[in-house]
């Protein structure tokens, strides 16, 4: 079969029409051909030797649309003229009407001008009884040819904007040393077998391109939240933290709010404000946990080695039986110098399991074990937390909350605010201001708010405190030692510097994976 455009074999193309003929123009014989197929198959051909090819840079003459509606329908002064003639005569006006305004406007001069038509009183007649559409017969070989030959007309038809010149690439191609008439076959592996026979030394091998770009990888790519998760951590770490593990989404009550000093009636603890679990009903008591156990000794291991006590303390056996009733008691009728908030504290509410709301329950469980031996630490933890909200471009029912406590003797909340700072401006954040605020498990407590250089206004950038003695001393903590907590959402700083305005484009099923795919693997600017 007769290979056409269509079959798109064009390397064969070229080497039948070279059994034919000793040079020719691609372009010339492949018109629906685009250039880069036709470089394509002369880049496949030239790589093997089978042909030479030039490459030409031409002026090429391009119709513009109205010279292409000439070439198509004939010119304005063509137009008026074949209007006049096929009514005999006819009023200025109605030659408007019968080729539209325009057409009549540039063509009746023009017309007028060749004597195509005269005037005849009010009316228009015509002069000629046979005309040759000139312009129309130009464009046409202009078109065909991509050439005006008279200059003078070819400015003229670019002053019209009829026709514009462009550059034009084309090839003229000849045999190659190595011409055939086919493809021959090509071999693309080397084998055993063409090794034992010997075949290879005439093989013809496949030619490797080192042009070849290859094909789309489709790799993966870290969500925006873990690649600033991965920037919090490597602050953390720098500064002597350990990671706390955080695989509980479900604690209970007491570890949640009672160990942490809220008061059962308070509002966090409403439906409206804590996801509650149906199933099961009830948790246990305080107790070791073997899973559990493993993954804080080696949290506990980490620590160690970066705040070895030169003077060991006394340790203390875990005790949940103490660490229970010293919780209730504190509640309930107050101890440790504390007068206790005075109400009957319910153990089942204590024991209702909840979806934790803060990252501070695992603090809290952290703190108890460092009771057993309390020296100097620093934990931090970034993991998912959960809150009964109604959802909105803001607020999700669930978000990241990282966070980060010092245990040491002597700090004071001036050193936490240094501290802050110096983590903040870690990101990039300067010029912090603080404001007085509430935790049931803090005294004192500080909002943290930083500048919004690109909203030009404060923000509030996390939360912050000195935990209570009536949370620290039920666990057996010694009463000169002092912890700091702090904590913030890692949705917010994320949203800023990925410039998301709307937290369900970042986080949930609506997040479209071309978003987080596309985002630039690292970002250099703060903020
Ligand atoms: N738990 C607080 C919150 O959810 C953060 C915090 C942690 C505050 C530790 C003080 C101390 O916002």
């Amino acid at each position: 079969p007769v290979p056409t455009p269509e079959t798109r074999d064009v390397p064969q193309q070229i080497l039948d029409i070279l059994g034919e003929k000793d040079t020719f123009k691609p372009s010339e014989e492949f018109p629906t051909l685009s250039q880069v197929e036709i470089k394509a198959a002369l880049d496949r051909l030239g790589s093997r030797s089978m042909v030479e090819y030039e490459q030409i840079t031409a002026d090429a003459v391009v119709l513009e649309k109205e010279g292409q509606s000439i070439v198509d329908e004939g010119s304005p002064e063509y137009k008026v003229w074949d209007a006049i003639r096929s009514k005999g005569r006819m009023g200025v006006k109605d030659v408007a009407g019968a080729v539209g305004g325009d057409t009549a406007k540039f063509g009746q001069g023009t017309a007028m001008k060749n004597r195509w038509i005269k005037k005849d009183g009010n009316d228009l007649v015509i002069a000629e009884k046979d005309v040759e559409d000139k312009t129309r017969h130009l464009l046409q070989s202009a078109q065909q040819t991509g050439n005006v030959a008279d200059s003078k007309v070819l400015a003229d038809l670019k002053k019209r904007k009829l026709v514009k010149v462009e550059k034009r690439i084309s090839y003229t191609v000849k045999k190659g040393p190595k011409y055939a008439k086919e493809m021959p076959v090509e071999v693309t592996d080397l084998t055993a077998d063409m090794l034992s026979s010997g075949s290879w030394q005439t093989a013809n091998f496949k030619p490797y391109n080192f042009n070849a770009l290859g094909a789309n990888q489709t790799p993966g790519a870290l969500h925006p939240l873990n690649k600033v998760r991965e920037e919090f951590r490597k602050i953390f770490f720098n500064q002597g933290f350990v990671e706390m593990p955080t695989s509980r989404y479900v604690d209970s009550g007491f570890w949640n709010f009672d160990a942490l000093f809220v008061p059962q009636q308070h509002p966090a603890r409403d439906m409206q404000d804590t996801f509650f679990i149906s199933d099961p009903p009830k948790a246990d008591r305080p107790r070791d946990d073997p899973a559990a156990e493993a993954a804080m000794n080696a949290m506990e291991e980490g620590s160690r080695k970066l705040y070895a006590e030169p003077t060991p303390r006394k340790t203390t056996r875990r005790d949940y039986e103490k660490y229970w009733d010293n919780v209730r008691e504190v509640h309930e009728k107050g101890a440790f110098g504390s007068t206790g908030y005075r109400y009957t504290w319910s153990e089942d509410e204590s024991l209702r399991l909840v979806l934790r709301t803060h990252t501070t329950a695992v603090s809290t469980w952290c703190l108890h074990r460092l009771a057993e031996d309390p020296r100097p630490a620093r934990y931090f933890s970034i993991d998912r937390v959960f809150r009964n909200e109604t959802v909105d471009a803001t607020h999700l029912a669930e978000f990241h909350q990282v966070e980060g406590v010092i245990a040491d003797f002597g700090l004071t909340l001036g050193g936490l605010m240094k501290f802050l700072e110096d983590f903040f401006g870690k990101l990039g954040l300067t010029g912090l201001r603080f404001k007085p605020a509430y935790n049931p498990y803090t005294e004192p407590s500080m909002e943290i708010f930083g500048f919004h250089a690109g909203l030009d206004k404060w923000v509030e950038i996390g939360n912050s405190g000195m935990f209570r003695p009536e949370m620290l001393e039920p666990m057996g903590l010694p009463k000169d030692m002092r912890v700091y907590g702090f904590g913030l959402s890692l949705e917010r700083p994320t949203m800023i510097r990925y410039k998301v305005s709307n937290i369900r484009d970042l986080l949930g099923h609506k997040v479209d994976l071309k978003f987080v795919e596309e985002q630039p693997a690292v970002r250099l600017d703060k903020n």
